[in-house]
Formats: structure tokens, C-alpha cells, sequence
């Protein structure tokens, strides 16, 4: 027997209702809902089994990988791009991301074929010119995916770049360019071509405002590779960092700099920010964070002033204010620093983000720094603190010293540790409380 029934479909989710309401109670959005008749089989589906490989009987080969001649590009996606394979690149508006497809089409030239859907042709040639004056690839403005994937077919390129996903529409699918039924469909297209024809696409997303690549997480469970293009819009700092990779790890990271021409690969990071001479000042402390497999040496700059008010200010940029909250109350507490009539501000230079708890020990002696007028000079400080005032272990603590070693610093303070840690380049301070690390000033 078939059963006849209406349900309400939203176009942008998927939800399905029974009966018609203005607004979506799952994703929220207004007037998404629309009817739709569903016929119900009765019928149970026909049960066919077909025979499973056996997986050492099949032939190993190795994927042969193409650099995108960029290399720290090509080391992040894990020594370079695997033919067949779904790379997403997100990121926030006017962080670079169609500038870094531009360059990696202009260095593989002919193969490629870009895609865009938000640009016509003669503004991707005005935006090539600044990057090189040889741009020997295919471009295509187009957004109906069906043209799209017909194109793809009749070229037969190495490589496609989609600029954006949002962008790209079928009349199969339901619902707004750029909603999640949308973007699905169109994903799932795409990958079915690129598998059957070995063709790489490398697919730009945009990042919503909840920081989600259209939709929470569909998009990455679909894709191989997700790569998200990271930094502050105003500094010129890009973090290239992989979240998910089926071809290599997830743990290197490339770092750009946004130059007029383009983005150009920063090969030694710690010397671009602590390539300007720093004042010497109080309050100013240089940190080493882990980026990927690599240290990184950042400063760290905080500002204690008298309040005017009842009620202290901290204020940080690039730095967890929760974690502040608890490194003033540490501070207060185990080394009896008064800070309650003190506004702190903590700053981050050059427009990075430290999450890492190594950084916690850097920003109490830089407040302690600030609020006693002691310079820091020619040393980096990492440690992570404990509630009790103890300096704890940090990870990779040898590669931040070698970092550090390299760039000339004279001292690290550092947690104490199992390993004997020497060099004849640098004095290591191995401290084992936040007290001890303050009186070595
Ligand atoms: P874009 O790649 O368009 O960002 P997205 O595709 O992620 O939205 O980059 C936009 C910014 O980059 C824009 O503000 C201008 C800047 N830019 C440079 O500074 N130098 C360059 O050579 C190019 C091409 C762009
Ligand atoms: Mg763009």
C-alpha cells in the first residue's frame, strides 16, 4: 500500500515538520519552510549482496602527488596534492584565500582550471597582475554547477579551484545558493567527478559568522583535506593551518606574509616579529609558542596603570582573558603581588593568538615586569602555571630552546625537568615555582 503524506522541508537545513511554521526550529531562519509530498513505501527494499575485496589482494600504489609549487602550501597538505582528492580552504572574507589559489594556479599553469563564481574573468586577470605577469591558466565565471562539471569534463584538469562553493547553484537541489542543501549537493557532485576522473579540486568556503564552513561541519566530514587560512585582517600575518587531512598528519602549519604582491612564504617566523627592534621597555617579555611542529618566539607586552575606578580593567588582544583572570589571581595570591586596584591590558605583537598554557608563565612576569618597572631583557620565559604558583612542563621545550638559542637570546627561563637540559649558547634557568621565577629577575 502507498501512503500519501505533506511534510515541510527547510530549505536551508533540512528539518523536516509536520506542520508549516515561520521560522525553522532548528536553524533558526525565517520563511525556509516549504511543502513537500512524500509518498511512504510499504515495501521492504530489495536485499542484494554483492562481494566485499579482500584488501591484501589489492595492488599498492602509491598516490602520486603534484606540488602546488608553494612550499609551505605543499607541506601542510602534506607533501603535496593528491590527484582525486577534495581540498577545502576556509577562511574569513578578505584574508587571502582567493590570492593563495591565484598564486598556486599561476605556478602550475596550464592544468588548471579556476573557477569563480564571485569574480569575472577580467578581474581575476587585474588581481593575477599583481601576483606575476604569467598567468598561462584557464578561468571560468561561471555558477551554475551543472556548466561547471560538464566543463570540468571536457577540459580534463589536473586541477580545479572552486572560488566559492557558496557560489555554485543546481536546479536539483533545493533551497538558496549557499545554503546547506545547496552547498551539499553541490560537494557531493563534485567529489563523484574528481574521484572517477582523478582530477584534485581544491574547493574555497567561506567561514560564517558562528566561524562554521556553511553549515556546522558538513562540509569537512564530506572533503579529504580541510585547510583554514587564519590572521588578524589588519596585521599582515596568515597562518595556514590543516585541521583534517586523509593523506598526511594535521600538525604542520605554513605561515605567509600579505604583501602587495601577493602572499609571500615566511621562512623563519620568529624573526619577523621580533625583526623590529623592540623598545626596551617594562612589561615587554618574549614567549615561545608551538605553531605545527615549529617554535615560535612572540613578545608579550602588558600594561599595569592605577584604576580609577572600583572595578579593575583586563583587557587583552591575541590572549584569553579568562586565562588572564587566573594568572592576575595566581599572581595575587602566591606571590602576594596586590592587584586589585590595578588595571592589567595584555598584548599579544604582531597580531597572533596564543592558546597554549606554555605562554602563561611569559605574561605573569611581564605583568610582574609592568607593575615593578623591571626591563626583560635577552630572555625568552615559557612555562605553563598551576593554581598553586608551580611552574609546570611544557611540551617540545628542547625545540624552544634551540629556537631561541638561534635567534641569539642570552637566558631562558624554563620549568624544571627530568631531562638535564644544557647549552653552552644560552643559560637555562630551569625554575619551580612562579616565586622562584620572579626573584631571578
Ligand atoms: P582575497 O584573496 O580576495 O581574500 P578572500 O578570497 O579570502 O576573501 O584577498 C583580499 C585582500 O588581500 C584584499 O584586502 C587585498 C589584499 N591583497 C594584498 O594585500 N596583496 C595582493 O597582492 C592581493 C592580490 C590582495
Ligand atoms: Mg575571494
Amino acid at each position: 500500500m502507498i501512503k500519501q503524506s505533506t511534510v515541510f522541508i527547510c530549505s536551508n537545513c533540512n528539518f523536516q515538520s509536520l506542520k508549516w511554521q515561520g521560522k525553522c526550529q532548528n536553524c533558526g531562519e525565517w520563511n525556509t519552510l516549504e511543502a513537500k509530498t512524500q509518498i511512504a513505501k510499504s515495501k521492504s527494499p530489495n536485499l542484494v549482496a554483492v562481494s566485499p575485496v579482500n584488501l591484501a589482494d589489492l595492488a599498492f600504489e602509491p598516490k602520486t602527488r603534484f606540488k602546488a609549487g608553494i612550499s609551505e602550501f605543499d607541506e601542510v597538505v602534506g607533501g603535496g596534492i593528491v590527484p582525486g582528492s577534495l581540498i577545502l580552504l576556509g577562511g574569513d572574507p578578505g584574508i587571502g584565500k582567493s590570492t593563495l589559489a591565484l598564486q598556486i594556479a599561476v605556478n602550475l599553469q596550464a592544468g588548471v582550471l579556476y573557477v569563480s563564481g564571485e569574480e569575472s574573468a577580467n578581474q581575476i586577470k587585474m588581481r593575477g597582475e599583481r601576483i606575476s605577469k604569467n598567468h598561462n591558466f584557464q578561468v571560468l565565471a561561471e555558477t551554475d554547477l551543472h556548466t561547471v562539471v560538464a566543463t570540468i569534463e571536457a577540459v580534463a584538469p589536473k586541477l580545479v579551484i572552486i572560488d566559492s562553493i557558496q557560489t555554485m547553484y543546481s536546479d536539483t537541489a533545493s533551497g538558496v545558493a549557499g545554503g546547506v542543501a545547496q552547498v551539499t549537493f553541490a560537494v557531493q557532485t563534485l567529489m563523484r567527478m574528481a574521484k572517477t576522473l582523478h582530477i584534485a579540486i581544491i574547493l574555497i568556503g567561506h567561514v560564517t559568522k558562528e566561524g562554521n564552513l556553511a553549515g556546522p561541519k558538513t562540509l569537512e566530514h564530506m572533503v579529504d583535506t580541510v585547510l583554514y587560512l587564519e590572521g588578524e585582517r589588519f596585521a599582515n600575518l596568515r597562518i595556514l593551518r590543516c585541521v583534517k587531512n586523509r593523506f598526511g598528519t594535521t600538525n604542520e602549519v605554513g605561515v605567509f606574509e600579505m604583501s602587495g604582491a601577493g602572499l609571500v612564504e615566511v621562512k623563519n617566523p620568529s624573526e619577523l616579529f621580533l625583526g623590529e627592534e623592540s623598545i626596551k621597555a617594562s612589561g615587554n617579555v618574549i614567549t615561545s609558542v608551538m605553531e605545527g611542529s615549529r617554535a615560535l618566539l612572540i613578545e608579550i607586552q602588558s600594561l599595569t596603570s592605577v584604576s580609577n575606578f572600583g572595578y579593575p580593567k583586563r583587557t587583552t588582544t591575541g590572549y584569553d582573558s579568562n586565562r588572564l583572570q587566573l594568572i592576575t589571581a595566581i599572581l595575587s595570591k602566591r606571590a602576594n603581588l596586590n592587584l586589585s586596584n590595578q588595571d592589567i591590558f595584555v598584548n599579544v605583537v604582531g597580531g597572533i593568538k596564543i592558546d597554549e598554557p606554555a605562554g602563561d608563565l611569559a605574561v605573569a612576569l611581564s605583568i610582574v615586569s609592568s607593575l615593578k618597572d623591571i626591563i626583560i631583557q635577552e630572555t625568552v620565559v615559557v612555562g605553563e602555571l598551576g593554581l598553586s604558583g608551580e611552574v609546570r612542563f611544557v611540551s617540545n621545550l628542547e625545540k624552544r630552546i634551540k629556537e631561541a638559542e638561534k635567534l641569539g637570546f642570552k637566558k631562558i627561563i624554563c620549568p624544571k625537568s627530568k631531562i638535564a637540559l644544557k647549552s653552552n649558547k644560552i643559560n637555562v634557568l630551569q625554575v619551580r615555582t612562579l616565586q622562584e621565577a620572579i626573584n631571578s629577575l
